[in-house]
């Protein structure tokens, strides 16, 4: 399943919005990735999307505070996907390639878990902020 990002996903604010668009990618990209047993592109795409989610959490979460938004269960997710993406990672890399393509319902399930999670978490939980958020400039950025 292809990811898209639409209106309905953002939470009144540049930043956040700005890298939701581009965990989708990301997400995306891993995705072609896994399906396509791509080995040389799996390390680096595994990589990206890790580093953008650290990057992502830790911006969100600033601006949370700045906006004194009650963070915790959202970070309590931002940690235990991080596990996961990790533990998929590892699954994922020391998988035995068939012709050089992974098993299809293995990269169904998987890319299945990170796209479903991104959504959801937007959704559920970070959308939470946005009362919050609306009540600051769409730009708002504490630095
Ligand atoms: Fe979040
Ligand atoms: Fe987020």
């Amino acid at each position: 399943m292809t990811l898209a990002w639409s209106e309905e996903l953002s939470v009144g604010n540049a930043m956040i919005d700005s890298e939701h668009k581009n965990l989708i990618v990301l997400v995306n990209n891993l995705e072609h990735a896994i399906r396509a047993g791509d080995r040389s592109a799996l390390p680096q795409a595994f990589e990206q999307l890790e580093h953008h989610l650290c990057t992502h959490f830790i911006n969100e979460e600033k601006i949370a505070q700045a906006i004194k938004f009650h963070f915790t269960s959202n970070q309590l997710e931002h940690i235990s996907v991080l596990k996961s993406l990790r533990f998929i990672r590892d699954a994922v890399v020391s998988m035995p390639a068939h012709k050089g393509v992974l098993a299809e319902d293995v990269a169904e399930h998987y890319s299945h878990f990170l796209s479903n999670w991104l959504t959801n978490h937007v959704i559920k939980e970070d959308m939470l902020m946005k009362p919050m958020l609306q009540a600051h400039p769409y730009d708002f950025n504490p630095g």
